[in-house]
């Protein structure tokens, strides 16, 4: 018979799982397009303006999600929405799958793209609600390693699915998208409401009774009277956005937007996205064998993902920040110069052009991936940490969409090695930003982290 504490253990963690499924569809319907283009562009004869129209419009459904998704959790509770979301996802999926024209896809594709605005936001903060506090880091982790294993699935699925003869082949790879939504659909009827929302609802003996499963025991009723507290204060401040630009909060609010700006201006997703659009810039030929190497890359991903997870309790943030994102920049430079020197490296080309991705993947899943959505549930005082995080939420996907949408058009102006420097360049600024603005938020708990921004404190003498 397991003790209380493990059974509580195995309890959050199977909860924590299944509300990750979130965070799996995120990964899986961003990352599905990218084996789905080829095959499109075959079959409706896209040029790439359409290439890159498709390819943004979950970001732009993703966009608006993520401005609605703060309101619609406070209002209809976190688990109503994620269920919401689940059927979103499945009806996108058949949807998109069953497309008679690219606008129709399009459409269905903006209808995936609102449900991933609001789990982006929904899933970490359900887990982070119902996890125990001492396991909050790991378990808020846990969604960004299920949103690079959603990636890696879609890029094996494109890959099984993907067949040469049939320029149909994409429909499929949509459509197994509608299975990881019942798996959320199923689950999350069995999973609680969380706790703080039913005491922020006045619900206090439902809210103890689902703490009471998960909790510490002797952690229970502090938790409880802080909910409470928090609660009451964050009435006073409903709707009080302004809140947020008092000038103590400017450091947090920086972080939270920039930290996405210089994540997606890495140039991440063009990669994730466009991976086998740039092999076959690279050499590979028919669209099956420019698959292949994407899945390599989806598995470095999830294993860095792994990597960082173990480091960033050890060594901390900021130096997984200056070390990850040094390396990426080197990455990037040595993608540009395979394109550059293309004429010279002939066949070799294909293979510098892959090795480079795999070192831009494995530093960037180090660094620059799990500490955006990390840092914007760490770095905001409670009362606000909602609106905070929606619009670090917001921030991510604006400028996601802002590069998915001129990426061909970039390379085709001046050229794959430029493009590459280009976000080389970027990130030179953003490693030199990282050592003013990045906090190191290891071993400190929530409420120290808002003290020193009441202190006046600056983010790197945390
Ligand atoms: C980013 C996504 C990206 C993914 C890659 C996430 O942290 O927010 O935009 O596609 O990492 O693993």
């Amino acid at each position: 018979m397991p003790d209380s504490g493990s059974r509580k253990r195995s309890t959050v963690l199977l909860i924590s799982t299944v509300a990750a499924t979130g965070g799996l569809l995120f990964g899986f319907d961003t990352g599905v397009i990218s084996g789905a283009l080829p095959f499109l562009r075959d079959h409706w004869k896209l040029d790439d303006s359409s290439i890159e129209a498709l390819t943004t419009a979950v970001l732009a459904g993703a966009v608006l999600g993520s401005l609605l998704s703060g309101r619609i959790t406070d209002v209809l509770g976190r688990k109503k929405v994620m269920l919401a979301t689940a059927v979103v996802f499945f009806a996108g999926a058949v949807w998109t799958g069953f497309a008679g024209s690219p606008a129709s896809l399009g459409w269905g594709r903006g209808t995936v793209g609102l449900a991933i605005g609001v789990a982006s936001f929904a899933t970490p903060l359900y887990i982070a609600e119902l996890s125990p506090t001492r396991r909050r880091g790991a378990l808020v982790s846990l969604n960004q390693l299920m949103i690079t294993i959603g990636i890696l699935v879609s890029y094996a699925a494109d890959y099984a699915l993907a067949n040469d003869a049939n320029p149909e082949s994409w429909r499929g790879m949509f459509l197994a998208g509608a299975l990881p939504a019942v798996v959320l659909l199923v689950g999350m009827v069995f999973l609680p409401e969380t706790p703080r929302w039913l005491i922020a609802q006045g619900r206090e003996a439902e809210g103890r009774a689902v703490l009471e499963r998960v909790e510490d025991a002797d952690l229970v009723e502090d938790a409880v009277r802080r909910m409470k507290e928090d609660s009451a204060a964050e009435a006073r401040y409903r709707g009080a956005w302004s809140e947020i630009l008092q000038p103590w909060l400017r450091a947090p609010l920086l972080i939270a937007i920039l930290i996405f700006f210089f994540q997606q201006f890495s140039g991440i997703n063009t990669i994730i996205y466009y991976s086998p659009i740039i092999f076959q810039m690279a050499g590979f030929v028919s669209n099956t064998a420019s698959i292949a190497p994407a899945v390599v890359v989806g598995c470095v991903n999830v294993l860095f993902t792994f990597v960082s997870i173990a480091l960033l309790d050890r060594v901390g943030r900021r130096p997984l920040f200056m070390v990850g994102f040094s390396g990426l920049i080197v990455a990037l430079v040595s993608l540009g110069l395979s394109f550059h020197f293309r004429a010279q490296l002939g066949d070799a080309t294909r293979w510098a052009t892959v090795g480079s991705m795999l070192l831009f993947c494995a530093f960037f899943a180090m660094s620059l991936g799990p500490l955006g959505w990390l840092l914007i549930s760490e770095v905001f005082p409670l009362r606000i940490r909602g609106v905070g995080a929606s619009i670090g939420s917001f921030s991510h996907w604006f400028w996601n969409a802002v590069v998915a949408y001129t990426f061909l058009t970039m390379v085709k102006a001046v050229g794959p090695a430029r493009t590459f420097w280009l976000f080389a360049a970027i990130g030179v600024v953003g490693v030199v930003w990282g050592y003013f603005f990045i906090p190191e938020t290891k071993g400190h708990s929530l409420e120290q982290v808002e003290e020193h921004w009441l202190k006046g404190g600056r983010p790197r003498e945390l």
